[in-house]
């Protein structure tokens, strides 16, 4: 494939892999991905932002060949998927100079071996000129990793993001077209990736917010020409409230916790509360991530299995309380045999989660009209609290 331009002197130099449904052994990938590294020729000089996941090394050095100089590599993330292709680029420029944070360089040393001499070290908000174009670092530390910043080419006002607004998706069109798409694909991005880290991803909103952005280049995704709905979406993720919604994840074994599931779930929409079930013996756990952004009240339906939560409820518990969504509200429902500890195993593992846990509803075989009362009384404390707290 040829370069593409993305701006007068900015080309896309990445790869579309649209077979990859795995990401990191856990994140499902339904779309694809893409990995993109951006040149950006100056008339001074020449810059290559990231570079490509080591298995589609051969796609980024075919741009290459026609590169007589590049003086700078821009590592902004040390993650392999951008950075796994530097050695390669640094063989092959070995006049080229590798600019990072001074967290990267040490995780670039560890990670890929690369030499000490080969790194200048930048700081916050320097920059550094390319002849008649000028690049800013700025630190933007957890998007993803705490070594991460961004490049803003002030001429362009393009901002190259890194995982940044970045979203999983293969497509052939280098802009974004489909609007609703890609916001479903950020959406599921932000959920696996950053909302572990929203207090600090605020922060660095912040820091961009006196940026006029014409464009956000990212390393993952098609390339935001109209920004503004992007930034509107992530201030929504980040700082918005939690949504008139109960994320239902459940796990049944043979029916009972199904029945309480569905009981609850229609007393809940009786109520006027949105509910998204996810039985965890099929679902898509990036679907689910994506609904704990949103959440006000996560419920939790888990059988008793060994004397503690099937392995799958007690999974998505680890898992919220590694994604850390801001639901302020959480309970457990779930079916038993003849006893067990199933909800203090499952507060055992969310101690992340800041949450009023509501009066969990347990029963011994099928539910009973008592246990039926009980989840209903759970759907009237949950429809009153999102009521109070205004939840929309
Ligand atoms: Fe796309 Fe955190 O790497």
């Amino acid at each position: 494939m040829n370069k593409r331009k993305v701006a007068e002197g900015v080309f896309w130099m990445g790869a579309v892999d649209w077979d990859r449904r795995l990401f990191d052994s856990l994140i499902p990938l339904p779309d694809g991905t893409t990995y993109n590294a951006y040149l950006v020729e100056g008339s001074e000089k020449t810059v290559l932002l990231d570079t490509v996941d080591p298995p589609m090394v051969r796609e980024l050095e075919a741009y290459l060949q026609d590169i007589p100089r590049i003086d700078f590599v821009v590592s902004h993330h040390a993650e392999q998927d951008h950075s796994g292709s530097l050695p390669m680029v640094l063989d092959r420029f070995p006049e080229a100079k590798l600019l990072t944070t001074p967290k990267a360089k040490g995780m670039l040393m560890d990670l890929l071996r690369i030499p000490e001499p080969r790194f200048v070290t930048v700081e916050d908000g320097e920059r550094i000129s390319l002849g008649n174009r000028t690049l800013r670092f700025l630190y933007t530390p957890w998007v993803h990793w705490p070594e991460t910043m961004v490049t803003y080419l002030e001429e362009e006002r393009i901002l190259f993001s890194c995982d940044f607004f970045g979203s999983h998706i293969a497509a052939s069109d280098l802009f974004v077209t489909d609007k609703g798409r890609v916001y479903e694909a950020a959406k599921r991005y932000f959920a696996e990736i950053m909302m572990p880290f929203r207090s600090v991803i605020e922060r660095n909103m912040e820091k961009l917010a006196p940026y006029d952005l014409r464009m956000i280049a990212p390393s993952h995704g098609q390339v935001y020409d109209d920004p503004g709905w992007i930034l509107d979406a992530y201030r929504d993720w980040v700082t918005g409230g939690p949504h008139n919604l109960v994320v239902l994840p459940f796990v049944s074994m043979h029916g009972s916790t199904r029945r309480m599931v569905d009981s609850l779930t229609s007393a809940l929409i009786a109520r006027g509360v949105r509910v998204e079930l996810f039985n965890l013996a099929v679902t898509d756990i990036g679907k689910l991530a994506m609904a704990l952004v949103d959440a006000g009240t996560i419920i939790l339906g888990a059988p008793t299995v060994l004397a503690g939560p099937h392995p799958l409820a007690a999974y998505c518990a680890f898992l919220a309380n590694a994604l850390r969504p801001k639901a302020p509200f959480l309970s457990v429902i779930g079916s038993y045999g003849w006893g067990g500890k199933t909800v203090e195993t499952l507060a055992g593992l969310i101690p992340n989660l800041k949450v009023e846990v509501l009066d969990p509803v347990l029963c011994k075989g099928l539910p009973s009209p008592a246990d039926y009362e009980a989840l209903d009384r759970l759907a009237d404390a949950v429809a009153g609290r999102h009521r109070k707290h205004g939840f929309a």
